[in-house]
């Protein structure tokens, strides 16, 4: 399917959770955050049906994210029904890894192809801070799962403040480098004035070439992270959910004040 920028859209980020185990500074308040109730958040049928009709609509590209997916009861379950959807060329996760070493194998087997994870530090101390109690050893424990079961590439999303030679940003490259993952600079965004910009190593933020949809925990079709406008599948049914979302997608991003990275999906 085409938006009326003729960019060709075939891409959809799921975010199958607005929970999260961890309460990175740039992504969350440190009180937490209300949480979506269970009727809201779409049950899985609820979530395959869209998936559906987007693959029959061109999309064949597919990521999950969260909050953090690997919380949600059934994750694997979920991913093993996605992965089985003939025309889902591409099926991607992308997580803060600190359960990945448990579901690493699971993943795998159930056709998850690849896998990003969040990883802003290399010391211990500072990746407990930035995300506000987590453990860096998890998320090592989580890499080297991925890597044994074959999850190919294994791509680390780190976020800088300012440029990717600050120094995090160049140990999180070298580590990359000598495990062979493939690392993608992600300049913080901030929502409320709109600031983004084009992901060093990736496809994000690039608004001439953007070729996503997103689908949110409680079923709203977003055209863009930096807009407020979301259309409800529950409301309107997944195709003119779609077909909305498609026809207001921006040229570029503008301001989304109420919106937050947990509900959307970074
Ligand atoms: N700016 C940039 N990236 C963000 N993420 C979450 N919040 C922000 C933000 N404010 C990213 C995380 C993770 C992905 C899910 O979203 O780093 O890699
Ligand atoms: Fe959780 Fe990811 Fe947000 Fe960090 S950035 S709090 S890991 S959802």
């Amino acid at each position: 399917m085409y938006d009326r920028y003729n960019r060709r859209v075939n891409y959809l980020r799921i975010s199958v959770t607005d929970r999260c185990n961890l309460r990175c500074v740039y992504c969350m308040p440190a009180e937490g955050v209300v949480q979506l109730s269970h009727t809201d958040i779409l049950s899985f049928d609820e979530i395959l049906e869209v998936v559906h009709v987007a693959v029959d609509m061109g999309v064949d590209k597919i990521r999950i994210t969260g909050g953090e997916p690997l919380v949600r009861k059934g994750i694997v379950h979920l991913v093993k029904m996605i992965a089985e959807i003939d025309g889902v060329k591409d099926l991607a996760m992308t997580s803060n890894a600190s359960f990945l070493s448990k579901y690493a194998r699971d993943l795998k087997d159930a056709g998850l192809h690849r896998i990003n994870v969040s990883l802003d530090t290399m010391n211990p101390e500072k990746y407990a801070e930035i995300t506000r109690g987590g453990d860096i050893n998890a998320v090592f424990a989580g890499l080297k799962a991925a890597e044994k079961v074959g999850l190919n590439p294994i791509k680390i999303n780190c976020v800088i403040s300012n440029s990717s030679d600050e120094p995090d940003a160049r140990m999180v490259r070298d580590f990359a480098n000598k495990n062979g993952y493939q690392v993608r600079f992600i300049h913080m965004m901030d929502l409320e004035t709109g600031y983004f910009q084009p992901v060093e190593g990736g496809e994000g933020g690039n608004c001439a070439s953007c070729n996503r949809l997103r689908l949110t925990s409680n079923g709203l079709i977003k055209p863009c992270l930096f807009s407020t406008r979301g259309y409800s599948v529950r409301e309107l049914g997944p195709q003119e959910a779609i077909e909305m979302a498609l026809k207001h997608k921006p040229k570029r991003g503008g301001l989304n004040p109420e919106g937050s990275f947990y509900s959307i999906g970074g």
